[in-house]
């Protein structure tokens, strides 16, 4: 699949009470197995799950190609130490765009939210994720039957702005 052209995109951060309407009707839009792949199971109320995780407050990143909301990631964080999680809409995984998602994500959390400590969780089938993770300078270790990455400064590669 070509990539993204990266001048037809834009990163945002989102409100999840300004914006919480709009990242439903993302998650709605999504394929079961994204679904699935988001949140490492089978999931019957997505709506209602996704409610549940907009009442936390997290922190929300966006991509937008046009008006249309292509990607979204969240960052649930306390004392420095974040957990991340995203998905790119189906139709436009593949090109690039979740790599980019998660460089912002990390450029966010180190250099303007003071975090020291950022992970996430994925299955371990999920190579689009571990390459991200390794392309980033992730740890990945073997959590029961899942991968965790651990991004911190040592080993942390990203362009500093
Ligand atoms: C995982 C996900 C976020 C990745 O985003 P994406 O935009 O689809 O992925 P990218 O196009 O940025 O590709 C990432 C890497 O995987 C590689 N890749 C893409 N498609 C691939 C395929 N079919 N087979 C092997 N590698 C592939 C890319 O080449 C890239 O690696 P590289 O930079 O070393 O070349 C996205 O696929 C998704 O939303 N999946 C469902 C939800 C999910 O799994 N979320 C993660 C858990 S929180």
């Amino acid at each position: 699949m070509p990539s993204a052209d990266v001048e037809e995109l834009s990163m945002v951060q989102l409100d999840p009470v300004r914006d919480g309407e709009e990242v439903i009707e993302f998650y709605r839009s999504l394929s079961r197995q994204s679904i699935k792949s988001r949140f490492m199971c089978m999931m019957s109320d997505v709506e209602g799950c996704v409610r549940s995780l907009l009442a936390s407050r997290p922190i929300i990143y966006g991509v937008r190609r046009g008006g249309e909301l292509i990607a979204v990631g969240e960052a649930y964080g306390k004392g420095g130490v974040y957990e991340i999680a995203l998905v790119v809409k189906d139709k436009h995984q593949g090109r690039g765009i979740g790599k980019m998602l998660v460089g912002f994500m990390l450029s966010d959390l180190f250099n303007n939210r003071g975090a020291t400590r950022v992970y996430a969780y994925m299955s371990i089938d999920n190579i689009r994720m571990v390459r991200i993770s390794r392309y980033y300078g992730g740890r990945i270790m073997t959590d029961g039957d899942t991968y965790k990455v651990v991004f911190d400064p040592v080993n942390l590669r990203l362009r500093r702005n």
